[in-house]
């Protein structure tokens, strides 16, 4: 059976991006595939978080992940840190990491631009800690959203090379993953990029209802269509991409006849794509704060998944220090 793997950043809340981008897909994948999703707080120290917010944001994630259907008995859900093998397959492939290819990669160049006063070790590393993620149970199958494809290139490029260097066949190169299709990149409501978790651009599965509609009210539109089927704006093709997620073809075709005819009114359409997303994600809000009430049941599923998770992590590493030629005496 393959193995998948893949983890979200434990920064905060989930938004639209992750459900849709990733998450659907690994409840989507658990049957068929021997599956490990992981909490990446490790990844998250880049951001400086306190003590307490580093552990409520882990157990956020946790709940999110379980509300939106993980088995932690079917899965292996876990803790990244929770794993130290994963750190030390860090250490060891990053003797094999170059700083000029690290330093060419797109999010450490945008990190340069947008932070120059914090470019720490971790930021350049970041790719080779995801690698390790992955590598520590040999993945073939990695489901993530379109932002994580370079990422992904970087992880085949160390597991080649770590092949290459020892003569070995042991690393799966592992791919990204969306059911056969071209991986999703779920815009957010500012008009421009990716949804993420600036304000004013994501929406998160706990929002209540009132302040989606506040959100997407928000949302940055144009003037309007002033000839037929006209070329949409980046911010329209936006609201279109959500609706495309989250609401039913008719009303897709309704809006888009309207927009080609001139006839749009952008402030109806963002009530119904408004009313489409709380539709969509009221099942999941009360679920997350459920399960976020229930320490015993995160404390269980944790555990349960830091154990099997170790059981795989540790007999890579056992295997891994063998083939570099760490040998006992
Ligand atoms: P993170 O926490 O930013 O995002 C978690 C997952 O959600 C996907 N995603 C999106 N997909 C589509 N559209 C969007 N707007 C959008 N925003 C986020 C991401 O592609 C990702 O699948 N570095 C990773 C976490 C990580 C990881 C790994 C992932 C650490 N190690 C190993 C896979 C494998 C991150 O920060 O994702």
């Amino acid at each position: 059976m393959e193995t998948v793997l893949s983890g979200i950043r434990s920064t905060g809340n989930l938004h639209l991006g992750n459900y849709y981008g990733a998450v659907t897909n690994f409840v989507r994948m658990q049957k068929d595939y021997n599956c490990y999703f992981f909490v990446a707080d490790l990844h998250s120290l880049t951001t400086y978080p306190t003590p307490e917010d580093l552990h409520s944001n882990v157990k956020t994630v946790l709940a999110e992940y379980l509300a939106c259907g993980i088995d932690p008995e079917a899965s292996t859900l876990y803790v990244q840190s929770d794993v130290p093998e994963v750190s030390e397959l860090y250490l060891l492939l990053n003797m094999n990491a170059y700083v000029g290819e690290l330093e060419r990669t797109t999010t450490f160049k945008d990190k340069v631009r947008t932070q120059p006063d914090n470019v720490n070790a971790g930021l350049l590393t970041y790719p080779v800690l995801m690698a390790a993620d992955i590598l520590i149970h040999r993945s073939h199958k990695v489901p993530v959203g379109k932002d994580q494809e370079q990422n992904l290139e970087m992880t085949r490029k160390f597991a080649r090379r770590f092949n290459n260097m020892y003569g070995v066949d042991y690393f799966p190169l592992p791919q990204s993953f969306n059911f056969g299709k071209e991986l999703l990149k779920v815009p957010g409501l500012d008009g421009t990029g990716k949804m993420g978790k600036t304000d004013g651009n994501g929406i998160y599965l706990v929002d209540e209802p009132e302040v989606v509609r506040k959100k997407v009210m928000r949302a940055v539109t144009d003037a309007g269509p002033t000839k037929e089927n006209q070329e949409m704006s980046e911010p329209i093709k936006n609201i279109f991409s959500l609706m495309d997620i989250v609401s039913t073809p008719e009303t897709i075709d309704h809006f888009r006849e309207q927009y080609n005819t001139c006839k749009i009114r952008y402030g109806d359409m963002k009530k119904q794509l408004a009313e489409d997303i709380i539709k969509a994600t009221d099942p999941l809000r009360e679920k997350i704060r459920e399960i976020l009430a229930d320490d015993a049941y995160i404390r269980k599923a944790a555990g349960m998944g830091q154990e099997k998770a170790r059981a795989s992590a540790s007999k890579t590493l056992r295997e891994v220090r063998q083939i570099i030629g760490f040998k006992p005496f």
